[in-house]
């Protein structure tokens, strides 16, 4: 039953909601209300959304690319969005970085439409979450701009290859050495979207990211289970730390681009392996999934799951599972019917209840659940 799981929602309020056209039981409207009430977060001064973070809001704007690629019904809120982020966006970057040591456009010089180095924050994750925001936001609008940003964003990234594990991959950031998943994964991705976008260099990119991912299975992030740990120690054994549900799954989007610039037939098979080892350490018995945080993550950690499920989401599209689509509709449905508040927002532990803070980084890691299953559904 609706809200069963919350004791303090009176019967009319769940009669009242449930009669709007606002609760509709659809994946689309679904969907469309969880960006509604994203949105009462946004905040046009700033270019992201209130009570969540810089890269936390590249997070929010690929949702939102994700969902309009899927539902033109959106593509003003979308279109508005890019627009307006793009041009204010950077007053909201934390820590304006000297990491930038070319400034790279599409066509080798200064373009006056985009200076990427106002999107680097001296946080090389950071920088990546933005990469794949904006080419999310050029695949439904064919805005070549975006496109030019995201290579503008990489090229920074290129820059810093070169850790001292094997001689390769990137560090977290510029001032330190610490080697971890997330940083590596985003530059794989990053590459293989750029390769299946930029035909001019297409090849540039593929060598990219087939650089990356044969440095990184070199490496020792993954764990014993099959699941990726956080990083590398000093002397670049596996560090054993925690099993984040976002390095379970950029790896895999990752891949399928890869896959697709430039076909092998080992990456799909990869990507399996890692997302069956997540799925198998990271859902409970009802299929969803869960962050070891919960259900008192901080800033950060709300925001992993819906990032492993859009990813996950882009594997099932390219090697479809049984497995994949049931936990992709499952958490939906859960986050539905048991993570939802009398607001409309939704909460970290996506198999409910509500216990603890909710907010634009808690809701739309759980709107990306919602979208992705639009997408399994469609
Ligand atoms: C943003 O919107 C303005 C008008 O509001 C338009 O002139 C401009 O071309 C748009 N830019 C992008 C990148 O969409
Ligand atoms: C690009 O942005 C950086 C960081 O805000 C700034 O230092 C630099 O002057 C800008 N470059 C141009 C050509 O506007
Ligand atoms: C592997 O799984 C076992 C059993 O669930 C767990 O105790 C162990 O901590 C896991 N190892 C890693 C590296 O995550
Ligand atoms: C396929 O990818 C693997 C891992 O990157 C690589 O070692 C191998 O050479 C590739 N095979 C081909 C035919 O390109």
């Amino acid at each position: 039953m609706l809200f069963s799981r919350h004791g303090f929602l009176a019967p009319s309020l769940i009669s009242l909601l449930l009669t709007g056209s606002a609760v509709a039981d659809d994946a689309r409207s679904r969907a469309r209300d969880a960006l509604q009430t994203l949105q009462g977060w946004y905040n046009p001064k700033s270019g992201i959304w209130d009570t969540c973070g810089w890269w936390d809001g590249a997070s929010c704007m690929n949702t939102i690319a994700d969902l309009a690629a899927l539902d033109p019904s959106v593509m003003d809120t979308a279109t508005y969005v890019f627009n307006n982020t793009f041009n204010i966006g950077p007053v909201s970057n934390p820590h304006p970085g000297p990491e930038i040591k070319t400034v790279f456009t599409r066509d080798n010089h200064q373009s006056s439409a985009v200076n990427a180095s106002q999107w680097l924050n001296q946080a090389y994750d950071d920088d990546g979450w933005w990469a794949l925001a904006w080419i999310g936001a050029y695949d439904v609008t064919k805005e070549g701009t975006y496109l030019e940003l995201a290579e503008g964003i990489f090229q920074s990234l290129v820059d810093a290859w070169g850790t001292n594990c094997g001689g390769g991959g990137i560090p977290w950031n510029p001032t330190s050495t610490y080697v971890n998943s997330i940083t590596n994964e985003l530059f794989l991705s990053v590459a293989a979207h750029l390769a299946n976008r930029v035909p001019e260099r297409k090849e540039y990119y593929i060598r990219w990211a087939q650089k990356e991912w044969d440095w990184f299975t070199s490496q020792d992030f993954i764990g014993e289970n099959g699941t990726i740990n956080d990083g590398l120690l000093e002397n670049c054994e596996n560090n054993g730390a925690t099993v984040w549900s976002y390095n379970q799954g950029v790896v895999l989007g990752g891949l399928v681009e890869l896959n697709k610039a430039s076909p092998n037939n080992t990456y799909l098979p990869s990507a399996n392996k890692i997302a069956k080892a997540a799925i198998e350490t990271l859902a409970d018995s009802n299929n969803v999934i869960h962050e070891f945080c919960e259900p008192q993550c901080l800033p950060d950690g709300t925001q992993f799951k819906g990032i492993f499920i859009r990813n996950l989401r882009k594997l099932q599209k390219a090697s479809p599972h049984d497995l994949y689509r049931k936990v992709i509709t499952s958490c939906a449905d859960s986050i539905w019917d048991n993570d939802r508040n009398e607001k409309g927002q939704f909460g970290v532990n996506w198999a409910g209840p509500i216990e603890a803070v909710v907010d634009a980084s808690t809701h739309s890691s759980a709107f990306d659940a919602l979208v992705a299953a639009v997408a399994v559904l469609n």
